[in-house]
């Protein structure tokens, strides 16, 4: 067959999947709703074609030219032949960058022209060319910084709403206000749940119902609850690959709809992996084939020689789907297999309980969890935790097997402790520090954050807490007074605005407190390792990370962090913990630099390379491509930095966008010419280079910091919370006590036997040793599994806390930029 041919029958494919969807008999009415209305709440089963389809139709029908012509003749002057286009807002980047891939290909153009998207730190599309573009939400509010009427839409499709991130939250309100200024039109596409409350608060708009084609789905619970997920799923997917009938395909007239594979949910990546190993080495123990993985490079997923067995009449696929999993290993979980010789078991994250298909599951595997970010209790500190589900959720994940045909849903949790599920799951914007969008809300222009309208208000507290670090911070200050009495809101007036270091935080895509360190990281003199630090840490996945059977939080020493023995770290990347000069105690943010140094000079920038140092070329290559990106927008940052004009910034941030200037790599300056504002005890010409980097990350770091709790091995406690804490196994600050650990062993051994020969001897390092872990230290983020653990930390001097807590660091920066 011809190339030509191929693609033809390809087209011939997919449109008639298309047509197969059940919202394509509901075309006409749906267009005929969202002509009518301005607001409609639009609502379907999960692979009904509510994504793909209806930015199509709305593409194709003159409905949205029309919303264009009433748009130019409101701004006639403004934006007079800009064509417009149909925004659909996913809650992840997985989703965003997957669906543009669909729809491209089934409009017959590239990924990037007609359809295109935008996701953080990549996107594709062309400004007059593209009419339907995916974002995800956070992309959408970082262009309304730039636009707050966010003109390039006619359309707005907020997709999945029903999983309820805060950015959605904030959107909603945002185009909901949008819209009461010019014809917007605003669709909101979600499962059943929730579809009443959207319409409710968008002044109770029309609801449209696709009708869905789901097949009964019979559940089945677990007798008792279960202690170990991972081991409660690898269970119960071998055996229902030993019990339940090979795959097979159904629906004669396309080719490839397919039954009998199984989705498990589960909570993380790393339990996924942990999945997967573990099932790969017990199919081999019950003389299961599984499929060797050829996509797989390097070493990120256990690939055991297949266990040739006699019966080789079903295999196992092991699939993994998990947000951070590369493009290319996502996309396999798309592709529809006509190998009815193989069981297909996809093995995700709640990326696949609403927003995207799998296709040919009849099994879903549900452990009841999956992981949450939520403040600790009392403390202004955020942690990502496996929670229970909601019954929403668990009725969702259920219904992932009822797609194609009858299916089962196994939950690994007793009937008793499903009826104890809450209904819905809490919004994040009730349970998530609100201090970044508090910032961007600020810097939209919504400069009364206390009477916005949301659809659930947030705790006053967490609003208040996110606007006081963000004064502490110094990113927002309080105005003149004449601006303070404002008799427009008596309720509350406006007391904050965003300072010139706020205005350029709020540029760079990363989290409020890396985004400080970047902009003022020229106070501390080192720009250029910010950026190497901040893009690793925006990265995920740096590390491979082995599962073994028994792998517990104690012996992960052993089992998968060797990578982090000293010995390697100093001979890999010469980077000796211990001895770091101005670190107090070993740091994983230096680790990072030195990594990221290590890599981008290596001359090959092999796999071997990474895999000799345990660590992952893909995650590697995206850090140079954020660091890429990043250096960009500082250059933006320095322009506002340096400007006076603190009030229209929006052209500045404009040609952002167009920025081409190859990044001058900021040379590091000889010592003697750096000049500084910060109080001279803190940062002069003699303050070592690491140490200067360590500052500069503690001023955005500074409330998260920890102190050892006296007489304590590794358990630490912060400042707002007494909850003890633990250096997380997988640090080099772990790795590097052990050392300091087994070195004390032998000098007391030195000690104990120079006494015996009755020698007077007192080691020295004993003397000057303090403890084996750091006394204070900063951290990146807190995750909790048995218990709470610091991950990624470095240590610091206490008193620099106190230092930083002083510095107004907006006044320093305006000092820098006038010297
Ligand atoms: O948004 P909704 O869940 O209603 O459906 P959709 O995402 O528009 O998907 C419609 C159909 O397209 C599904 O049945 C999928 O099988 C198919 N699809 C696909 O094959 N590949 C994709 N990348 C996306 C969708
Ligand atoms: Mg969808």
């Amino acid at each position: 067959m011809s190339a030509h041919e191929e693609r033809k029958k390809l087209q011939e494919r997919l449109q008639l999947e298309r047509r197969n969807l059940p919202v394509f008999q509901a075309k006409s009415q749906i267009l005929e709703a969202v002509e009518k209305n301005q607001f409609l709440v639009l609502v379907g089963e999960t692979g009904s074609g509510k994504t793909t389809q209806i930015p199509q139709f709305l593409h194709h029908s003159r409905l949205y030219t029309n919303v264009i012509s009433q748009d130019k003749a409101q701004h006639r002057s403004a934006r007079h032949d800009k064509r417009m286009m149909i925004a659909v807002v996913q809650p992840r980047r997985v989703a965003a960058i997957n669906v543009a891939n669909r729809v491209s290909q089934e409009m017959g153009c590239t990924v990037g022209s007609y359809v295109g998207y935008s996701v953080r730190f990549e996107e594709k599309y062309r400004m007059g060319t593209t009419a339907i573009k995916y974002l995800t939400g956070g992309m959408l509010l970082r262009e309304a910084q730039l636009d707050p009427m966010l003109s390039d839409y006619s359309i707005v499709i907020l997709d999945e709403a029903h999983e309820r991130t805060a950015q959605f939250d904030i959107l909603l309100g945002l185009l909901k206000s949008i819209a009461s200024l010019r014809p917007l039109k605003l669709i909101v596409m979600s499962a059943t749940i929730e579809a009443e409350k959207f319409a409710h608060y968008l002044n109770n708009c029309d609801i449209f119902f696709v009708g869905g084609r789901q097949h009964p789905v019979t559940t089945f619970y677990s007798v008792l609850p279960q202690t170990d997920i991972i081991d409660a799923t690898v269970t119960t997917i071998l055996q229902l690959h030993v019990d339940k009938p090979a795959p097979s395909l159904l629906h004669e007239e396309s080719k490839t709809r397919r039954s009998g594979d199984i989705i498990a949910f589960l909570t993380g990546q790393e339990e996924i992996e942990e999945a997967i190993f573990e099932i790969t080495s017990r199919a081999k123990e019950r003389m299961i084939r599984i499929e060797s993985d050829s996509h797989v490079e390097g070493d990120e997923l256990a690939t055991v020689p297949l266990a040739h067995s006699d019966d080789i009449s079903l295999s196992l696929e092991l699939l993994p789907l998990y947000a951070a999993l590369p493009f290319d290993r996502q996309q396999r979980v798309f592709e529809v297999s006509s190998d009815l010789h193989t069981r297909r078991v996809i093995i995700c994250t709640n990326i696949a309980e609403a927003s995207v298909t799998v296709p040919g599951v009849s099994y879903v595997v549900d452990c009841g969890f999956s992981k949450m970010k939520y403040y600790i209790p009392g403390s202004s500190i955020e942690v990502l935790q496996a929670k229970p589900i909601s019954k929403d959720s668990a009725l969702q994940r259920a219904g992932r097997a009822g797609r194609e045909g009858p299916g089962e849903c196994f939950r690994l949790y007793p009937e008793t402790e499903f009826s104890k599920l809450t209904q819905h799951t809490i919004p994040e914007i009730v349970r998530v520090s609100l201090t970044s969008l508090f910032l961007t809300m600020k810097s939209i222009g919504i400069e009364d954050i206390y009477s916005f309208d949301f659809i659930d208000m947030p705790s006053l507290s967490s609003l208040e807490k996110a606007e006081s670090s963000l004064l502490s911070l110094g990113a927002l200050e309080r105005p003149p007074p004449s601006k303070k009495a404002s008799l427009m809101n008596p309720v509350h007036p406006i007391t904050t605005v965003t300072s010139p270091l706020g205005q350029a935080m709020s540029i760079l895509p990363i989290e409020p407190h890396y985004a400080l360190s970047v902009v003022v990281s020229p106070l501390f003199d080192c720009q250029s390792e910010i950026l190497d630090i901040v893009a690793m840490l925006c990265s995920e996945n740096l590390f491979v990370v082995k599962h073994g059977k028994e792998s517990s939080d104690d012996q992960d020493h052993e089992q998968g962090y060797a990578a982090f023995s000293s010995e390697r770290l100093k001979k890999q990347f010469d980077f000796d913990q211990n001895k770091n000069e101005g670190s107090q105690d070993g740091s994983d943010h230096l680790l990072l630099q030195r990594i990221y140094q290590a890599y981008t000079s290596s001359a090959s920038r092999s796999v071997k390379w990474c895999r000799v140092r345990g660590l992952n070329k893909r995650s590697l290559d995206r850090a140079v491509r954020i660091r890429e990106q990043l250096a960009r927008y500082s250059l933006q940052v320095d322009k506002i930095v340096h400007s006076e004009t603190t009030t229209d910034q929006s052209p500045e941030i404009h040609s952002l966008k167009h920025e081409t200037a190859k990044e001058k790599r900021a040379k590091p300056s000889p010592d003697t010419s750096f000049w500084s504002p910060l109080p001279s005890e803190f940062v002069n010409v003699t303050t070592p280079s690491s140490e200067r980097i360590l500052k500069c990350l503690l001023c955005g770091l500074y409330m998260n910091t920890a102190t050892l709790i006296p007489g304590k091995k590794n358990e630490y406690q912060t400042s707002s919370s007494s909850m003890p804490i633990s250096i997380h196994p997988s640090s080099s600050l772990a790795a590097a006590a052990l050392e300091k650990e087994k070195m004390m062993k032998r000098e007391q051994f030195k000690e104990r036997q120079a006494s015996r020969k009755g020698v007077d001897y007192s080691s020295p390092f004993l003397l000057n040793m303090g403890s084996v872990y750091p006394e204070a230290l900063m951290f990146s983020e807190l995750v909790a599994t048995k218990k709470l653990y610091l991950r990624t930390c470095s240590g610091i001097n206490p008193e620099w806390v106190d230092i930083v807590r002083t510095i107004n660091l907006s006044d320093c920066l305006r000092e820098f930029s006038h010297h």
